[in-house]
């Protein structure tokens, strides 16, 4: 039978620095006892993107306040941890070896071990941490980092199926609301805009989708958008309120179709596995018109469609916690000599993917 396990996790890879507890018992769910997210949005504002040496230095000054705040919020000193689990990649390398370096000095001073993380497999197995979904599921991560269609079969068994080959969505949601002069992150004001629109006045490209498997391109949207906008202010001088809710609601609905045009695909590549569900992660997954398309393919699969709790979909330390109780119930090895890999890809045959967003290598 399994023990008790009590984790702390830390996460580093980006521009949020994160630090939580979890506990697994020995039998039943598992709980969050804390999980801080310091995030550094203002660090970076007037660069319009993350800044690799603010973000590390960022983490580095504010990692130990985080940690003893996420031990004292979870009521338990580092007395009371098992194992101590740290995104060891894929990211902005200066930000995981803040990570990983306190980590390690922990680690060291308590005599305790180190589980070295996958970013990506931490969200890949957040599904089970939040409703203890069984293997093999289907998860598509879609962040502003990320975008890719993982089948998740074990605690180390990932297969990619596909993935973007330019920008992550949010990403595009992003840069689509610089180009409209929306404010950032952009995903929720071009959300927001889009609403009020008129999905059907631009017609954008759905690129990729004469293509087998389910790749994508977001970077072309962009660009499109780009054409309208400018096409619009060729013609009368400037965009009106209207004009840029009806870009925004063009805009998204074409990433939507696209997405879901692309689940449905991964669907049908590994129905011969019998997956348990379809489940989302990532900002993106916030937006309800994704959201509910989304839902309804997994509804036409037959498939139970799950999303976590924002709060666990968007880049956090519970899910780094959580990978390394798996890890350690799957009776994996962790060695402790690890090294922090800015590139990490999950599943090590899969053809590399190309291209680096603003937040980092996509792996
Ligand atoms: O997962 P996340 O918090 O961070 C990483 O990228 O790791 O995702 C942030 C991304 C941003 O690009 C943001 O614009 C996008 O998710 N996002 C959304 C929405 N909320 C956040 N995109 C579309 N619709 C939303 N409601
Ligand atoms: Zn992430």
């Amino acid at each position: 039978m399994d023990r008790t396990l009590t984790l702390l996790g830390i996460e580093t890879s980006c521009d949020d620095t994160a630090a939580a507890v979890v506990r697994a018992p020995a039998q039943g769910g598992p709980e969050i006892l804390s999980s801080e997210v310091l995030g550094q949005t203002a660090l970076h504002e007037a660069y319009g993107g993350v800044v690799p040496e603010i973000a590390a230095r960022a983490h580095a000054e504010r990692l130990d306040v985080v940690v003893e705040t996420a031990l004292a919020r979870a009521g338990v000193g580092l007395g009371a941890i098992d194992a101590i689990a740290v995104t060891a990649g894929p990211g902005l390398i200066g930000g995981v070896l803040s990570g990983v370096m306190l980590a390690r000095g922990l680690a060291a001073a308590r005599g305790l071990p180190l589980v070295a993380v996958n970013h990506l497999a931490g969200h890949a197995l957040t599904p089970r941490l939040t409703d203890g979904i069984g293997f093999p599921y289907l998860m598509l991560l879609v962040s502003g980092g990320h975008c890719q269609f993982l089948l998740v079969m074990g605690a180390d068994s990932f297969r990619r199926l596909g993935g973007t080959i330019d920008d992550a969505p949010g990403e595009a949601f992003d840069k689509t609301a610089k180009l409209l002069g929306l404010p950032q992150p952009g995903g929720p004001s071009v959300e927001a805009e889009a609403a009020l629109g008129d999905p059907a006045r631009f017609r954008f490209p759905r690129p990729l989708l004469d293509r087998e498997g389910c790749d994508m391109s977001f970077s072309g949207l962009k660009t499109a958008l780009l054409r309208a906008r400018d096409a619009l202010v060729a013609e009368k001088g400037g965009i009106t309120v209207q004009d840029r809710r009806d870009l925004c609601a063009g805009f998204q609905l074409a990433v939507a179709e696209v997405l879901a045009a692309k689940t449905a695909r991964a669907l049908a590549m590994v129905a011969g596995e019998h997956p348990t569900t379809l489940a989302v992660a990532g900002g993106v997954a916030a937006n309800k018109t994704i959201r509910a398309m989304l839902e309804t393919v997994s509804e036409q699969a037959g498939l139970p469609f799950l999303a976590p709790p924002l709060r666990l979909c968007t880049d956090n330390a519970a899910m780094i916690a959580w990978a390394g109780i798996e890890r350690m119930r799957a009776g994996l090895e962790n060695p402790p000599d690890f090294v922090a890999r800015p590139r990490w890809p999950l599943d090590q045959t899969a053809p590399a993917l190309l291209g680096s967003g603003k937040k980092g290598a996509k792996a």
